[in-house]
């Protein structure tokens, strides 16, 4: 009925921070050491039940190289949700997070539901980012955090889960 949501969700963040291994874990529950760099992006879709409503997300994993942030307007135009993943264990990849929070601020949908996922966190003895400082810059910016594993799976399901809770009702 009328609590059926379709939300086009994004992923923006630096090559290699797990993007495709966020959406791989969320959708099939797998996760790989190896896995290939996206070229341009790659489309998936998920449908989770959240409360009284069932959310079908139709997500763009997009990709991290620089050669391919012209494309990245595409993606999140018109996107209901943004996931800008981070590595913790490289500041790069969180300097890279932040100038994405930039360009969706000023060209992203102002509604947008928006998670900053510090992931890897897994590799806590080669963390270079702490929770406090990424927390912090969250709360600044209304988005909101969670640092999450592909690999553990641990707080995957959670941060989309977060998002479908979060997304406006019809
Ligand atoms: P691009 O497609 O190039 O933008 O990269 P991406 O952000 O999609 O990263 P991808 O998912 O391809 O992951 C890059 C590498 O990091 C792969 O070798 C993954 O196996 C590894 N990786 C991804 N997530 C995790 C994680 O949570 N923990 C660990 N230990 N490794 C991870
Ligand atoms: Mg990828």
């Amino acid at each position: 009925g009328n609590n059926n949501i379709n939300a086009k969700l994004v992923l923006l963040g630096d090559m290699g921070a797990g993007k495709s291994s966020l959406v791989l874990r969320f959708v099939k529950g797998q996760f790989l050491e190896f896995q290939e760099s996206t070229i341009g992006a790659a489309f998936f879709s998920q449908t989770l039940a959240v409360n009284d409503a069932t959310v079908k997300f139709e997500i763009w994993d997009t990709a991290g190289q620089e050669r391919y942030h012209s494309l990245a307007p595409m993606y999140y135009r018109g996107a209901a949700a943004a996931i800008i993943v981070y590595d913790i264990t490289s500041t790069d990849s969180f300097a890279r997070a932040k100038k994405w929070v930039l360009e969706l601020q000023k060209q992203g949908n102002p509604n947008m539901v928006t998670a900053l996922a510090g992931n890897k966190a897994d590799l806590e003895d080669k963390r270079k980012v702490t929770a406090e400082e990424a927390r912090a810059y969250a709360e600044e910016n209304d988005l909101f955090f969670m640092e999450t594993s592909a690999k553990t799976a641990i707080n995957v399901n959670d941060i989309f889960y977060e998002i479908a809770r979060k997304l406006p009702r019809a």
